[in-house]
Formats: C-alpha cells, sequence, structure tokens
C-alpha cells in the first residue's frame, strides 16, 4: 500500500484592500516629484543627453531673452569637471561631475523672479503668448536646476543685473519637488563687472564625450544656427573657443499669430468660446482667428446652421439669461412669430415649459 506525500501546507494569503483603504492612499502628485521620476521626458536620460539639455535650456534662454530685449546675444558657457568628494579633480573625459556656467549680457532679470524662474517648474513668460521662441513651457531652467539638484545636491546659484544703475542680485536656490516652490537658500546683493545679464551655475552628474551629439558639437551648431549671436565656449578641457557674430542685428522679431480654424480642436474651440470677448459667433470667428474674414465667419455660421448673431457658448456664469426663474429658455433663443414684441422677449415661463415639452415628445 503506497501512502500518499503530505501536500505543502498552502500559506495564507494577506488579505485584499478595501476601497476605503485605496481612497485614503490616493493623493496629489506634484509637477516636480512627477519630472524627479520621469525625467527622461524632459530630456535628462543618461549622464551625457543631461549635460547637452542642461546647456540647452540655459544658452536657449539667453538667445530668447536678448533678442526680446532688441540686444545681440553674447553668450559664454563654461563647463568645468568637479571632484567628488576629496578626490582629487579628474580629468573631463573621466569627470562624473560638472559645473556648467552659462553667462549672457541679456536683459537680466528682476529679482522678485529670479527664485521662481529658476526653482519653480511650469513658470515662465512665453507658454500664453502665440509667438515663436525657442523655449515655451516653462520648465527648461527649472528642471536643469532640479536634475542638479537630484544628483549632486547642490543649489543652483544665479546672478542677475538689469541695468548700469541697478545692483547685481546673487541667489542660491533648490525645488522644494513635494510644493514646487523655491527654496532661497542664500540671497545678496554683490558687485558683478556686468552691466547687465545673468549668470546660472549648475552642479550635475554628466558625462562629457565628443562627436555626436555632444555639448563642443552643440556650440559649433549654435554658432551656425545663429550668425548674430556670438560664443565663447571654455570648454572642460580647459580650450577657449570664439565663435564671433557674423551679422550686426538681430533677425525680424516673430509675430504673434491667431490660430487657424483648420489647427483647432474641438475643445480648444470650447475653451476659446468661453474666453472670447465677441458677443456673436460670427465676430468671434472673425476676431479670434487668423485668416477668418467677416464674409467667411457669416459663411461658416451658415454652413453650420449657426446664426452669424447667435451668442457665444458660454460657461454658466455667462450663459444668457433665462426669461424666468421657472422657464429655462434662454433669452438668446428666437422669438415666437406671433407674438407681441415684448411678451416675444419674455414669454411667459407656461409657453416656454410647454414648448420645450414638446421638443423633447417624439413624434
Ligand atoms: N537668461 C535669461 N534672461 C532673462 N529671462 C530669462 C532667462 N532665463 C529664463 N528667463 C525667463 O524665465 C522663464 C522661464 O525659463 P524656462 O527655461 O524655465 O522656460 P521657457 O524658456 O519659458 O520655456 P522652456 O521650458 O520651453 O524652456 C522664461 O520664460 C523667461 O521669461
Ligand atoms: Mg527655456
Amino acid at each position: 500500500m503506497t501512502t500518499k506525500p503530505a501536500e505543502p501546507k498552502a500559506k495564507p494569503r494577506p488579505a485584499g484592500k478595501s476601497a476605503d483603504e485605496m481612497g485614503k492612499m490616493q493623493r496629489e502628485i506634484s509637477v516636480s516629484e512627477f519630472f524627479t521620476k520621469n525625467r527622461h521626458l524632459l530630456g535628462f536620460d543618461n549622464p551625457r543627453k543631461a549635460l547637452l539639455t542642461a546647456v540647452k535650456e540655459a544658452v536657449d534662454n539667453a538667445l530668447d531673452a536678448s533678442e526680446e530685449a532688441g540686444l545681440l546675444p553674447d553668450i559664454v558657457v563654461k563647463l568645468e569637471p568637479v571632484a567628488v568628494g576629496d578626490g582629487p579633480v579628474p580629468a573631463a573625459s573621466q569627470a562624473t561631475r560638472f559645473r556648467v556656467t552659462v553667462i549672457d549680457h541679456g536683459p537680466g532679470i528682476v529679482r522678485d523672479q529670479i527664485p521662481k524662474i529658476f526653482a519653480k517648474l511650469l513658470y515662465g513668460s512665453k507658454f500664453h503668448r502665440l509667438r515663436m521662441s525657442r523655449g515655451q513651457q516653462g520648465i527648461g531652467i527649472s528642471a536643469a536646476g532640479m536634475y542638479g539638484q537630484l544628483t549632486t545636491g547642490k543649489p543652483v546659484k544665479i546672478i542677475s543685473r538689469t541695468g548700469e544703475k541697478q545692483p547685481a542680485h546673487y541667489f542660491e536656490v533648490q525645488i522644494d519637488t513635494k510644493k514646487n516652490e523655491p527654496l532661497i537658500l542664500e540671497k545678496k546683493q554683490i558687485e558683478w563687472e556686468r552691466h547687465r545679464g545673468t549668470q546660472v551655475t549648475i552642479e550635475m552628474e554628466g558625462r562629457h564625450q565628443k562627436g555626436r551629439a555632444s555639448v563642443d558639437e552643440y556650440m559649433e551648431l549654435s554658432a551656425i544656427s545663429n550668425p548674430h549671436a556670438q560664443f565663447t565656449y571654455h570648454s572642460p578641457e580647459g580650450e577657449t573657443k570664439v565663435y564671433p557674430r557674423t551679422i550686426q542685428h538681430n533677425p525680424d522679431p516673430p509675430k504673434e499669430i491667431k490660430p487657424h480654424p483648420y489647427g483647432i480642436e474641438l475643445g480648444m474651440l470650447l475653451k476659446m468660446l468661453q474666453d472670447t470677448k465677441s458677443h456673436w459667433a460670427s465676430g468671434f470667428l472673425s476676431t479670434d482667428f487668423s485668416r477668418v474674414s467677416p464674409e467667411t465667419a457669416e459663411q461658416i455660421c451658415k454652413t453650420a446652421g449657426v446664426s452669424p448673431r447667435s451668442a457665444r457658448a458660454t460657461s454658466s456664469a455667462r450663459r444668457p439669461r433665462s426669461c424666468s426663474r421657472r422657464c429655462r429658455r434662454p433669452s438668446s433663443w428666437p422669438r415666437r412669430r406671433t407674438a407681441s414684441r415684448r411678451s416675444a422677449r419674455r414669454p411667459s415661463s407656461r409657453a416656454c415649459i410647454s414648448r420645450s415639452r414638446a421638443r423633447s415628445t417624439p413624434p
């Protein structure tokens, strides 16, 4: 007779969580926390790319700010290898940590704005305007600073001055990643040899390699594509390369342009309808879009079966008033042909309700 081997005892499974327990775990995720975990979305995937992205973000801002102020861009980029701990400063090719400094001779930044610009994600001046610029999202330079903070624990150091008669301000800032708010570690007025401009210094983990997609190549390509800008590049090997400007004036500034109806999605159209200052559908189309004349606007309304004089679709705050408290009929609905002028504008609520019933009753 054979005996069956004893079956191993099944381990008791931990009880699953209830909806209440799961509900207690829900909480808001700050934008900085999100990008801390998803830094690849901002171009900080690996140390080599991170170094290039940080330089590019600072140079983009320097070019945008100088051009916007009508100044010829004059930009200095400096990369220095930094020792980790007490060890000696390694050679550029061996270094894993760098100090990135970008200096421009642009308009400078007013003192109160400095902490938010460099230590708050989604803060900037370019997002809400409909004009071309290199940057837009208000995330570039603060993300570079946040990457530096994450990988080295060091704050972003900024010097900025808005004019010869103004003092230069020095700041050291970090992001409070829970709140996406700047933490000011140091702020003071200092002597600065430049009369105007901004200097930003970020210490970060990085890797410097020559060749394709390197900072060296980026500097060369930037000098070619921006012949009105002068670049001075201090490489981590200690070389200095100057790329003088070859054109002595800035390109014409880009013009702000309204969207074209073809490029607008439905949700965007609804948002624009809520925000428009026009009172009529045709006015909205001809003033809030580019290349829509009043005649084309009338034509669009006709094709869509909308009265050109119909009031805009608005949020509840701006919805046209109903004719009475009990009546759901907005006062902009077409008037009854038979009624007198006065009663047509404000028909009795009974008439309105019966009409709305009639409309909803299937034939
Ligand atoms: N060197 C600078 N001189 C003057 N203003 C600057 C400078 N750097 C940044 N700014 C201001 O700070 C804002 C935020 O810069 P940031 O790089 O974070 O965002 P952005 O350039 O607007 O968009 P993007 O995220 O696409 O780079 C800019 O919109 C600009 O107004
Ligand atoms: Mg930018």
